[in-house]
């Protein structure tokens, strides 16, 4: 994989070259160059960040991990950009940070529409992560997630454990042209309509909690019968907590499981300890392991081309222990 030679320090490589003092430094007085001390060159390396949408607690939380993350390392100067949930915008970043020519780019994109652009960034020679949301294709340096597949059929399997009898389930989907939505969903619906539940209402809620809490209302609407849902799977835990609360508006909230994905310790996790969350999965957001991988990189190391995260289930029972690995 080529690396470009980061540009900053072939300008400071130039710029200590033509250093104001040195024009004046008074010529050797005889034919033996004068003893130069050198000064050590501290390297810095740019990396933007390109943020689909700091607005939603996951990625408020991701951002200040990859400040936090970036700040150990003296050598990073970090860029971020937001975009706001348009991938209009995210696009228009990413070509602003190729033209300001970045050593490297860090992008959680909002959904598909970004491969090309992410793949201009890797044609102009600039090294990619992936974090988070895949692009399709293999225009990247490295894509670095946990597995949105592993967790729908632990969900599922959860799921078809907990629910006694044939259960109706609804299912509050992520962003449809976003791999995620489709990683948690498909291998989720698998497993439940194997084992003979039902789903009985399913809605695209674009990975937000408001949307999430119109599609339940929705839901509760078309299935007013006491005990007429038993579950509720959201892809997150925006859309899972927001379900709930349309239920407890129903006065329904008592007859129905909700589970929901993300585990932020002050989201999911507390509406697990709080009891309006039965089961949350851990979406670390991977910022530790991004912020490392792209110091291998910038050093002249090569990468794999995927690094998969662990995930965790939590419920109440194994809350004290801190959740329980999924295989
Ligand atoms: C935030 C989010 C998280 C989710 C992830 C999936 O935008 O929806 O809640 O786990 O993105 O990419």
């Amino acid at each position: 994989m080529a690396i470009r030679i980061p540009s900053l320090l072939v300008l400071a490589t130039l710029a200590f070259a033509c250093m104001p003092g040195c024009e004046k430094a008074a010529p050797p007085t005889s034919g033996t160059p004068a003893p130069v001390t050198p000064t050590p060159a501290t390297t810095t390396f740019t990396i933007g960040y390109s943020q689909c949408n700091r607005g939603e607690p996951w990625r408020e939380q991701m951002d200040k991990d990859i400040e936090r993350n970036a700040a150990k390392e003296p050598s990073i100067k970090l860029l971020m950009k937001d975009a706001q949930n348009d991938a209009l915008a995210q696009q228009g970043h990413v070509k602003e940070y190729i033209s300001q020519k970045i050593d490297l780019l860090i992008i959680s994109p909002k959904d598909s529409s970004l491969t090309q652009t992410v793949a201009e960034a890797y044609d102009a020679g600039i090294p990619v992560i992936v974090l988070d949301r895949a692009v399709e294709g293999d225009k990247y340096t490295c894509f670095i997630g946990a597995d949105n597949r592993v967790i729908g059929k632990a969900v599922g399997e959860w799921v078809v454990q907990r629910l006694a009898g044939k259960g109706a389930i609804v299912e509050l989907k992520g962003l449809g042209s976003s791999i995620p939505a489709a990683d948690r969903s498909e291998p989720f619906r698998e497993v439940v309509l194997k084992a003979g539940h039902a789903i009985v209402y399913e809605a695209d809620m674009e990975w937000l909690g408001d949307k999430a809490r119109e599609k339940m209302q929705a839901a509760l609407a078309l299935h007013r019968e006491k005990n007429s849902i038993q579950l509720v799977y959201g892809a997150n835990d925006p859309a899972a907590i927001a379900a709930y609360y349309a239920a407890k508006d129903a006065g329904r909230e008592g007859e129905i499981l909700f589970v929901g994905v993300d585990a932020l310790p002050h989201e999911g996790i507390e509406a697990v300890k709080n009891g309006l969350l039965a089961a949350t999965f851990e979406y670390p957001n991977g910022t530790d392991v991004a912020i490392a991988t792209a110091m291998r990189i910038l050093k002249g190391e090569t990468v794999e081309k995927k690094i998969v995260l662990g995930t965790r289930l939590f419920t109440k029972d194994n809350l004290p222990s801190g959740g329980e690995a999924v295989k």
